[in-house]
């Protein structure tokens, strides 16, 4: 197979959801369609099971565990969908935010009862952000919820999205009959606790044909053909191209544990879903068909095994075709690195690789070369953009309580911020450290792993801060005189970035209307 057609035969994906919503059960359906598993059950995803949200070494194993189902590849109408997992547990939204940089579309499940969710908002918006082609699941169908309409209404006025139904349920809960397909035109039948065989497809393409009243009974039958009417009249046509500039999202009904309106799902986004897209570097764009290999690393998984001290970084790659053992520049080092070991995930096997192609995932054994936002090339040098840290939301002064320990207190700290787990600021005025994360877990699990990988031990002191925000001025003077006016409110990341540190939403805003020549960011790119 050429190399253009391995290009086009991938679509890679992420699901996101609420915890709960359905995002493992529905990963599991697309899987069993794929033949990548033969039962249900087989997934070990990265939830985190409700019980362990206290305990984060059991939280650990859990994503200890979930590494092999990070990227599941499987093949489906010769097509080669790779499917990205995300932790569905809020602590971990950061490591949601940067896998979301190395998919090319996302599919957001909601649940019919519960409707649009906190953290189905906030992944969203993220999406948003970059224009990612969004495909909605509406679940749990076979559960009384919402109505259809009012959820449409709801995912447009908090997911800011414009949507187009391209299925429609007959029913819902004790009512529901099944869906009716508007992209392929036919009504696909529910018989509750079956198994939904293809026989179960009855094709009624006029919707006044007789036989859809004797399906699902004349009163559904005619409510169906009243909101399918109110659909086609208010809803804009669905077009592929709207879909892939992210400007409009079509949304299915189904209920995925009884593996029903999935395959309608699946169809569908092999049709429309985008291949690997091209890819915004400091210094180019880069297009996916090009000849030499370029890759990013977007997540860093450390082993918590104490006897394998190895870590596992994820690249998504976006040009050319990698290769086992080559040498590829590690531009941010600036050293030639080569791989005798890389790793492609199918489903819950891991299995060495000797070359992977554009829009593929791939894990590489590091020792600590890695950090997430580093690009691996034939020699160019390129920046990848659009791995951006977010403001954290919890902030603690960490003090070493070792002083012997100092080295590899550092040493450790700078290794898990590589790694993503949280991020570091240093303080202009007298060089302390601040930790933000995103949750409040983080903060146990670095003091963990400092004790127990670096032999270091620190303790945290509170700090009340509301956001740290990136600052960036046209105007070099005025940066100077704003950081000399509020030193004891800047800070350095880990990149050497400037940072404000805002006490209050009240402070941030103060010092926004006071230094209107300061641009003042939530993420650290701009
Ligand atoms: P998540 O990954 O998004 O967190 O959700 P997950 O798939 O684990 O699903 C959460 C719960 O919702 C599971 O039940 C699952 O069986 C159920 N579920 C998923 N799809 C449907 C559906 O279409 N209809 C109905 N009625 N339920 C659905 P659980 O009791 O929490 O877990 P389990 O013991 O069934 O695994």
């Amino acid at each position: 197979m050429s190399f253009l057609d391995e290009l086009q035969k991938r679509k890679t994906f992420a699901i996101i959801a609420h915890p709960d919503a359905g995002k493992t059960t529905l990963t599991e359906k697309l899987l069993l369609f794929g033949g990548a598993i033969q039962e249900a059950g087989a997934v070990k995803s990265n939830k985190i099971k409700k019980h362990a949200t206290s305990d984060f070494m059991e939280i650990e194993k859990q994503r200890g565990i979930s590494v092999a189902t990070s990227v599941m590849a499987f093949e489906y109408r010769d097509k080669q969908i790779n499917i990205l997992d995300t932790p569905g547990h809020k602590d971990f939204a950061e490591d949601t935010y940067r896998t979301l940089t190395a998919v090319d579309s996302v599919i957001v499940v909601i649940d019919v009862a519960k409707g649009v969710e906190e953290q189905t908002e906030k992944l969203v918006e993220v999406c948003r952000m970059r224009n990612t082609p969004i495909i909605v699941f509406i679940n749990k169908l076979d559960r009384e919820g919402k109505d259809g309409f009012d959820l449409l209404d709801e995912i447009e006025a908090k997911l800011h999205l414009h949507v187009t139904p391209l299925s429609w349920p007959a029913g819902m809960g004790q009512r529901f009959k099944g869906v009716y397909s508007l992209y392929e035109n036919n009504l696909i039948l529910f018989r509750a606790h079956e198994k939904q065989e293809e026989d179960n497809v009855q094709k009624i393409t006029d919707l006044q044909d007789q036989a859809l009243d004797q399906q699902i009974g004349s009163a559904l039958a005619s409510e169906l053909r009243d909101e399918i009417h109110t659909i086609q009249s208010v809803y804009p046509e669905f077009s592929q191209e709207a879909y892939l500039k992210g400007a409009i999202s079509p949304v299915f009904f189904g209920s995925a544990v009884n593996n029903f309106g999935v395959r309608e799902l699946l169809d569908c986004f092999v049709d429309i879903a985008p291949q690997p897209l091209p890819r915004e570097t400091e210094e180019r764009i880069v297009a996916p068909e090009e000849d030499k290999f370029s890759g990013f690393v977007f997540k860093i998984h450390a082993n918590m095994d104490p006897k394998h001290r190895d870590r596992i970084a994820f690249l998504r790659i976006c040009s050319g075709k990698f290769e086992r053992n080559t040498n590829y520049l590690h531009v941010r080092q600036g050293k030639n690195l080569k791989f005798s070991n890389p790793t492609a995930f199918m489903a819950s096997k891991k299995s060495v690789i000797d070359e992977a192609y554009p829009g593929d995932i791939i894990g590489l054994y590091d020792s600590g070369n890695f950090k997430i936002g580093d690009a691996l090339t034939e020699g160019e040098q390129l920046h990848f953009k659009g791995i951006p840290s977010f403001s954290p939301e919890q902030f603690r002064f960490v003090n070493n309580t070792d002083p012997m320990k100092t080295k590899q207190l550092n040493k450790g700290l700078d290794q898990l911020m590589d790694e993503g787990v949280a991020q570091l600021f240093t303080k202009e005025d007298n060089n302390r450290k601040i930790i933000g994360t995103v949750g409040a877990l983080q903060f146990d699990i670095i003091q963990y792993r400092l004790k127990h990988e670096y032999g270091a031990s620190c303790d945290y002191e509170p700090v009340h801060l509301y956001k740290a925000c990136w600052i960036a001025s046209k105007d070099p003077q005025a940066m100077k005189e704003f950081i000399s006016r509020r030193k004891k409110d800047i800070a350095r990341d880990t990149d050497n970035k400037l940072v404000f540190l805002a006490e209050s939403q009240w402070s941030l805003k103060m010092a926004e209307e006071n230094h209107p020549e300061i641009e003042f960011h939530f993420t650290s790119e701009f």
